[in-house]
Order: structure tokens, then sequence, then C-alpha cells
């Protein structure tokens, strides 16, 4: 942002980007940091809950990262978990592609190896597009909905295409229960079943992990 204060991020959710999120937050407080001029793209959301379910993604962004710096509110972008289609969904992409594409990709990754909510599966699909949650990543998410029948079974993500398509990429991992995946996508094959393994193809790419999540490499 420093560099390029009208910089195209694109944005996780999940614990694994909250301590980044809070730092990001000290800095702006500080003055070391602005996202005024800045547009940002999230990379998915659960179908069915809309942005003032305390679960869904628009509200985890505004809590833990809008509400707290200086951007503007409508230069903020969550996939709609209202689309009932994936054409619609594609609408998605091209505001992405609108706004100049993607500069820097923060990615978290699924103890699966999904990115996003591109689950295990035997290809890799291009453009934002509805997800069928798998059985691990609704298990995974459980703890922070009251029952596992409360978990969105469906959800809105970008693509494999629309995430590789960033200029710069930075996947954050931590933690023993991620180092397989880990592992599976820096040294298994290039194979849609962990669907990291795509991320080495990309030319800028930096895998950010602590020693647990590297335990395996
Ligand atoms: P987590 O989720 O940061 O909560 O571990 C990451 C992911 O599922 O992509």
């Amino acid at each position: 942002l420093n560099e390029k204060p009208e910089a195209v991020l694109g944005l996780a959710t999940g614990s694994t980007p909250l301590g980044l999120y809070a730092e990001l937050a000290r800095l702006c407080a500080a003055g070391e940091l602005s996202f005024a001029k800045c547009t940002t793209f999230n990379l998915d959301e659960y179908i069915g809950l809309d942005g003032t379910h305390d679960q869904s993604y628009r509200y985890f962004m505004n809590k833990n990262l809008f509400e707290k710096v200086d951007v503007r509110m409508e230069a903020t972008h969550v996939p709609s978990g209202a689309v009932k289609s994936d054409e619609e969904a594609e609408q998605y992409d091209a505001q992405i592609k609108a706004a100049g594409g993607i500069d820097l990709q923060l990615l978290g990754i699924g103890n699966n190896g999904h990115i996003g909510f591109n689950e295990p599966a035997d290809t890799f699909v291009y453009g934002c597009h509805i997800v069928n949650l798998t059985q691990s990543t609704i298990q995974a998410n459980r703890r922070f909905f009251d029952s596992e029948d409360d978990v969105p079974r469906q959800a809105i993500s970008l693509g494999i295409g629309s995430i590789m398509n960033a200029r710069r990429i930075l996947l954050l991992a931590t933690g023993a229960d991620k180092a397989e995946a880990i592992r599976n996508a820096v040294y298994g094959d290039i194979n849609p079943r962990t669907q990291a393994s795509i991320l080495r193809t990309h030319s800028n790419v930096i895998f950010l992990l602590d020693k647990a999540a590297a335990g395996l490499l």
C-alpha cells in the first residue's frame, strides 16, 4: 500500500489472517499505512448467509479489518451469498477485471489443501463459482456455528484461474494441522486433489509458514 496506494488487494477470511489484520489496523491507526485509495476483493462467502449474519465473511471482514482501517466501504467487495448460478457468480470476476486485476492475493489453506473454497476435486475450476463444501471443511468450520447442521453446505469462491491471475500471491499457514496440506502443495503432484499445488506454477508466490506448518517439509 505504501508503494502503490491504489492497489487492488485480494483478501481472505479464517483464523489465519487475524494477526495480520490486527497488525494492519495498528499500522493504519499509527499513520504508517493507508487503505484510503485501495480496492479489495474477498475470496469467498457462504451461500445463504447475508452480510449481517455474524458468520458471514462480509461480517468477518467488516469487524476484523474494514471498520478498523480507513478503507472506503464502497471499495470493499465480498462475493454475494445470494447468487443462484455460476453465470451470476462469474460477474465477480468481471468486477475484478474492471478494477484492473488483483495486485496481491492473500490466501490461507484448508487442512485438505483448499484455497478459497476450491475443494479437492478432479479438475481445477477457472472462474468464480458455487462450491459444495466437503465434509472435512464443514467439520473444520463447525466450531464457529452452534451445530454442524448450521454450517452452510455451499459457498461462492473465486476459482483457481481468478486466483492465479493475481500478480503476487502470499499464502499464510500456521499450526501442525496444515503441515500435510503444505507438504502436498509444495512436494506433491500438481493435482486438483490438492488445489494449492497449482500455486507452484505461479511466477510470484510466497508461502509464509510457522515451524509447525512447515513441519513436514
Ligand atoms: P483457517 O482457514 O485460517 O481458519 O485455518 C483457512 C482456510 O480454510 O482456507
